[in-house]
């Protein structure tokens, strides 16, 4: 049975998971870190932890979609991760085709709307004709939002947004006191996604490594110490716990 099956099939249960949660997140983005770490510390080469990491992702949109999440956002290659050797870029790319080929296949029933944010127009070609593929496909879908991050910076996606500004003020389509909040989220690559409520980082690293710098003004942070791929809904049920036990004010006071 593929992995999309099981969601469908888990969504049959989707009211038990609920129930174990006073409140849940409407969106949780993720940086999952710790692939080659864990395929360093078994030996084997740093693929084969991506690799690991791609099925701990599945399990995790699983675990979400039954949740009840609506928005899963996840950072799975930054504008920063060029740098890696060719050789890992490469197999990260394949990796990353075959996440979406599969599930194009395997999606009949789980309801997932998948979408990648980023400049896409920077991604090998073959990768760009899935996303264009899977996006369609997956478009009516109105079950959990996977956004997929790729060839994704916080500080490129804010300056594509002051670049997209600057335009419309240069063409008098906007004027300077116009530009606001909204405004400005309307530029964004994340326009229309509201901002995550949870941000959960494995592997025991705490910092926000470049990912939706903006968006995450008041957001509440989770880490865990596991590396990505020993990841699974046990460990996102922990973190809807603790999320459950925050004070959230956004900068008011408490009610
Ligand atoms: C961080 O581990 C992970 C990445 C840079 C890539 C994220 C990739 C996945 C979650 C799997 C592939 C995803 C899909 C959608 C197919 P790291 O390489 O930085 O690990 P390290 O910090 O231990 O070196």
């Amino acid at each position: 049975m593929g992995i999309w099956d099981s969601v469908a099939r888990l969504l049959g249960r989707k009211k038990d998971i609920k129930q174990e949660f006073a409140s849940i997140p409407k969106h949780i983005a993720i940086i999952p870190d710790g692939n080659g770490r864990w395929a360093k510390k078994r030996g084997l080469p740093r693929n084969v932890g991506h690799r690991e990491g791609s099925m701990a992702l599945k399990k995790v949109v699983i675990y979400c979609s039954e949740a009840g999440v609506k928005y899963l956002t996840v950072y799975a290659f930054s504008t920063e991760n060029w740098k890696r050797p060719k050789s890992e870029v490469d197999a990260l790319m394949s990796l990353l085709v075959e996440f979406l080929r599969n599930a194009e296949k395997e999606l009949d029933g789980s309801n997932v709307k998948i979408k990648v944010i980023g400049d896409v127009k920077g991604l090998p070609e073959e990768l760009q004709k899935e996303i264009i593929r899977v996006e369609k496909l997956t478009g009516i879908n109105n079950g959990l939002n996977l956004n997929i991050c790729l060839n994704y910076g916080g500080r490129l996606e804010l300056l594509h947004a002051v670049k997209e500004i600057a335009v419309k003020v240069k063409s008098g389509n906007l004027k300077i006191d116009e530009i606001d909040e909204r405004q400005f989220e309307s530029c964004l690559y994340t326009s229309g996604i509201p901002e995550p409520d949870l941000l959960i980082r494995t592997s025991g690293e705490q910092r926000i490594s470049n990912f939706l710098l903006w968006q995450c003004a008041y957001t509440e942070f989770w880490f865990i110490n596991e590396l990505w791929p020993d990841v699974n809904g046990s460990h996102i049920a922990e973190a809807i716990k603790a999320y459950e036990k925050r004070n959230r004010r956004f900068g008011g006071l408490e009610q």
